[in-house]
């Protein structure tokens, strides 16, 4: 990855002007924003059109500066930052005074993240104050996985170009806020992997819990209409659409083959999607994928996007 110290600077002087960059990580391009500056902060909610009460989460530049934004800290969160930061754990704590309550939509907890890419690191080092950055889309829409999604959403920002994220699905967001803790959206990182850390987790079913924007029915949807199916009931559906198939694509049918590996299906997934969405099919039939824990949050963002759109809110 090469990027000029021209284009970096430029993104570090628009973020102290109290702007909005395109800016990679590990999962999907976030639009980044001084976390500390509320003016700025309602320019990421404008640019997104997202409803002012779904909160963000602050990206860190070390794991020391969990203190500077949240306060009352238990153990298990200094544990999973020593395991995970910097990486795709989203933690949720309660409020440090730091925080403006215009990043948490008015909520007094807080949702934390180090990003595990070179890039993002360096500007946050250089800016030295945590960053607020949603998935740089339009509320809604496919979360970005290349820098030119973001160009695409956004013709007029500064995008630093991080090359393609490493695992194309966003974070798995975890409430330690609340006893006991709770996985509030599944994502890269599988829930068997905090559990070696801090023990069993609840079902999120069975515990009720907070409204979060992630968690709305439709989220992360294309516009073309998506259908789940089995892999044998794929080739009987009638023309017109195209599929999203694992592994290879059954005889006959056009569309687009992800590898039969959770990792590597997530790492393309969004993009598949988009270039399906394109393709101007009267409908997408995403097979389904096998009902297994390390294929959790990828089975969450297909039900998301094939979600009615007369369910979203
Ligand atoms: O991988 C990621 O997490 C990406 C990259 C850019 O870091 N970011 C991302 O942000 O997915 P966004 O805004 O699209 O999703 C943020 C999620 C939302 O579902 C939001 O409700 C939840 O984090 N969240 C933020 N603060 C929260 C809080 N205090 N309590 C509960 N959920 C919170
Ligand atoms: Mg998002």
């Amino acid at each position: 990855m090469s990027l000029s110290a021209d284009a970096l600077s430029r993104a570090l002087a628009a973020l102290a002007a109290g702007e909005c960059i395109g800016l990679p990580t590990e999962t999907v391009y976030g639009l980044a924003a001084d976390a500390e500056n509320p003016e700025a902060i309602r320019k990421v909610f404008a640019r997104k059109g997202r409803p002012a009460d779904h909160p963000l989460i602050l990206h860190l530049g070390a794991v020391g500066w969990m203190e500077r934004y949240a306060r009352d800290i238990p153990a298990q969160a200094f544990d999973l930052a020593e395991r995970f930061w910097p990486g795709p754990l989203t933690l949720v704590l309660e409020r440090g005074a730091a925080v403006p309550l215009e990043a948490t939509g008015g909520q007094d907890t807080v949702a934390l993240r180090m990003p595990d890419h070179a890039l993002a690191l360096e500007v946050l080092r250089r800016f030295g104050r945590a960053l607020v950055a949603p998935s740089a889309n339009r509320f809604g829409g496919l979360s970005p996985t290349r820098a030119e999604h973001v160009r695409e959403a956004f013709p007029d920002l500064i995008v630093l170009d991080g090359g393609p994220c490493r695992h194309g699905i966003e974070s798995t967001i975890l409430d330690l806020s609340r006893e006991p803790p709770l996985i509030l959206r599944p994502g890269a990182i599988p829930r068997h992997a905090l559990e070696t850390v801090i023990g069993k987790l609840p079902i999120a079913a069975e515990v009720p819990r907070p409204r979060v924007p992630g968690g709305l029915p439709r989220h992360y949807a294309p516009e073309t209409p998506i259908r789940l199916l089995p892999r044998e009931a794929l080739s009987s559906t009638t023309g017109g659409s195209l599929v999203l198939a694992i592994g290879t694509l059954p005889e006959g049918l056009s569309g687009i083959a992800l590898p039969n590996d959770p990792s590597a299906y997530a790492q393309r997934l969004y993009a598949a999607l988009r270039e399906l969405d394109r393709a101007g099919a009267a409908s997408i039939l995403v097979e389904l994928p096998p009902n297994e824990p390390a294929w959790e949050a990828i089975q969450d963002r297909l039900r998301r996007a094939a979600a009615t759109p007369d369910r979203a809110s």
